[in-house]
């Protein structure tokens, strides 16, 4: 092996990297199965991105009124411009109230109702009786649920005998003969390796917002997990679907949570206009969150904006008024005073759309296993990989997310990887040795970043990324505009050959691991971006002026990218079944707002 490193071998039934809320979900439904299992972390688990959700976890309760969870399902279909496979949208919203119940259990703590059942506020494109009604089915501690979910889960991990590896950076998959074996690792605290054998490997590892300038994700959200599938030659699925969420701080890009709209904020324009009424009749301001972003960008570039330079749009609460603003929305209130300076009491929030969430991510079906896909054989599955929440593409959310479906994934995907490992592992089978040089080519990799010598720092090379990808790759997409973004990052990422890394040493080393994140998040923007141009027809959040209509007939189809340099394109058919013979296939049609 290369270098000055010390190498410690571990051996667990499963291996679990991430522990936002789909990690931990896993972590201990996959201990509490009796198997022994890792999870590995680069943050300590309490501060993974999961923390900061806000608005709240979807599921047909009716606590607050009518509600069934086909509607629900019909719901999210419709929110995927029906790029959604049904089965896997089954399963999840099927399985949503026994999810929010099992952690209302767990000790979640919930707002609650007059008689002290879960609260539910509106949300964007969650309805009754398929489109009729505004359904009040996103379940909310506050504006702080993804918090209070996510404290929750590390406790119960706590209960189960599961090992923490917390501040481990993981390095890569290690794969033999097509068979994920494990991974590989770096303890952030000394610079060590750990090289872990594992029956099975869920990456949960999230998204990848920081490959754009302004996104309410974390600057740990560097989709890891994606880098490394495709550096193992795994595709990655849809990339092309970004969501913009309409309501990110101007300037900061911090979430000022959708809830606030449900809880009826609205948006106007320098006119005072409330604009999405003319978008929108219907939903109006909690129409899905691909219509809202579009019509504050159209308000934008024809003139409308607000302030100085009319880039931005308003959002009012100031009418809900100061009680409610400190029952339901304390931690956007907080928010807001910090990072716009504004008392949201009195005036309104100045909000810009801001990357949020990636829809595409690691094919998987609604077991967590990692869809193989090698010559359009898109149901073999590559052996001992499996990925969960926003590192995957189930694929639930197809071209775009509804709000609040997104804790209810990690939820039951968490779940649903934990019951399929613990039905597939057999204790009894030895686990193999893993072979003797497994890791190296990584470890080569660690090396030569760490003693990197060109001519381009790290953070100038991602500030390049970002801002190729804000400009090229953003809300509308055209022909022209795409071209230019997929030749800007061919550059960026040629670019990376001349990084230039400054700490050489092994404890702590930031700029070593900053430097990592950035390689993962440059293959995965080169591919979001040839995506993009790739798919010539608008669909859910991906909005191409020169294709404005969604072309079922050519399109319906998940694009499916692998990246070695250059990006190979395949496809995946959109599933046309459900999970259950009770429920039928909900047919295509045009979305009406
Ligand atoms: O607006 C929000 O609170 C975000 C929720 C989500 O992305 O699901």
């Amino acid at each position: 092996m290369p270098g000055d490193y010390k190498i410690t071998d571990h051996t667990y039934d499963v291996l679990i990297v991430g522990a936002g809320g789909a990690g931990l979900r896993a972590t201990f439904g996959m201990a509490a199965a009796g198997l022994s299992t890792a999870c590995l972390t680069k943050v300590f688990p309490t501060r993974s991105h999961t923390v900061a959700a806000q608005g709240g976890m979807s599921a047909a309760l009716a606590n607050m009124g009518e509600d069934d969870w086909r509607w629900h399902m019909y719901d999210t279909v419709k929110g995927s411009d029906w790029l959604g496979d049904q089965d896997a949208i089954e399963y999840m919203c099927r399985n949503a109230a026994a999810a929010v119940y099992e952690l209302e259990h767990y000790g979640v703590p919930f707002s609650r109702t007059e008689e002290g059942k879960i609260y539910q506020r509106a949300f964007g494109g969650m309805t009754t009786h398929f489109g009729e009604g505004q359904a009040l089915r996103t379940c909310a501690a506050a504006d702080r649920t993804g918090h209070a979910i996510l404290h929750t889960l590390y406790q119960q991990s706590l209960k189960h005998d599961a090992t923490f590896f917390i501040e481990y950076f993981v390095l890569d998959l290690i794969m033999v003969n097509g068979e994920c074996r494990g991974a590989i690792a770096m303890c952030m605290e000394d610079g060590s390796i750990h090289r872990f054998n594992a029956r099975i490997t869920v990456l949960a590892t999230g998204g990848y917002g920081r490959a754009y300038f302004s996104a309410t994700s974390a600057h740990t959200c560097t989709g890891d997990g994606g880098g490394m599938a495709l550096r193992a030659g795994l595709p990655l699925e849809d990339m092309e679907f970004v969501q913009f969420h309409p309501t990110g701080i101007y300037g900061a890009g911090c979430l000022i949570t959708e809830g606030a709209r449900g809880e009826g904020g609205y948006l106007t324009n320098s006119e005072g206009e409330r604009f999405m009424e003319r978008y929108a009749p219907n939903a109006k301001d909690l129409a899905s969150r691909d219509v809202v972003s579009r019509s504050m960008t159209i308000e934008i570039r024809e003139g409308r904006g607000v302030g100085a330079d009319k880039d931005h749009i308003h959002l009012h609460l100031e009418h809900l008024g100061p009680e409610l603003l400190a029952e339901r929305l304390p931690g956007i209130s907080e928010s807001d005073r910090i990072f716009s300076g504004v008392d949201v009491t009195r005036v309104p929030i100045p909000v810009l759309p801001t990357v949020h969430y990636n829809m595409g991510g690691i094919p998987t079906n609604y077991h967590g296993e990692v869809r193989a896909a090698v010559g359009g054989d898109a149901e073999s599955y590559v052996p001992g990989l499996m990925a969960i929440g926003e590192a995957a593409s189930v694929s639930v959310h197809g071209a775009n997310r509804l709000g609040s479906n997104s804790l209810l994934d990690i939820i039951v995907f968490g779940r649903a990887a934990a019951l399929r490992a613990a039905e597939i592992i057999d204790k009894n089978e030895s686990i193999p040795d893993l072979p003797e040089k497994a890791g190296e080519q990584s470890i080569d990799r660690l090396d030569k970043l760490r003693y990197a010598d060109g001519g381009r720092l790290t953070s100038k090379i991602r500030l390049d990324m970002q801002r190729t990808m804000q400009a090229n790759c953003a809300v509308f997409r055209t022909e022209e505009v795409l071209q230019e973004g997929v030749d800007g990052m061919a550059q960026v990422y040629d670019s990376f050959k001349d990084v230039k890394t400054v700490d050489r040493g092994l404890t702590w080393n930031t700029d070593l691991i900053e430097t990592l994140e950035l390689e993962n998040l440059l293959s995965q923007a080169v591919v979001t971006v040839n995506s993009a141009h790739n798919r010539k027809e608008s669909r859910g959040a991906h909005a191409r002026e020169d294709f404005p209509d969604r072309d079922d007939e050519n399109w319906m189809k998940h694009t499916l990218a692998w990246f070695d340099g250059d990006v190979k394109f395949e496809y995946r058919a959109v599933h046309d079944f459900t999970l259950t013979d009770d429920i039928e296939y909900i047919q295509p049609k045009a979305r009406v707002y």
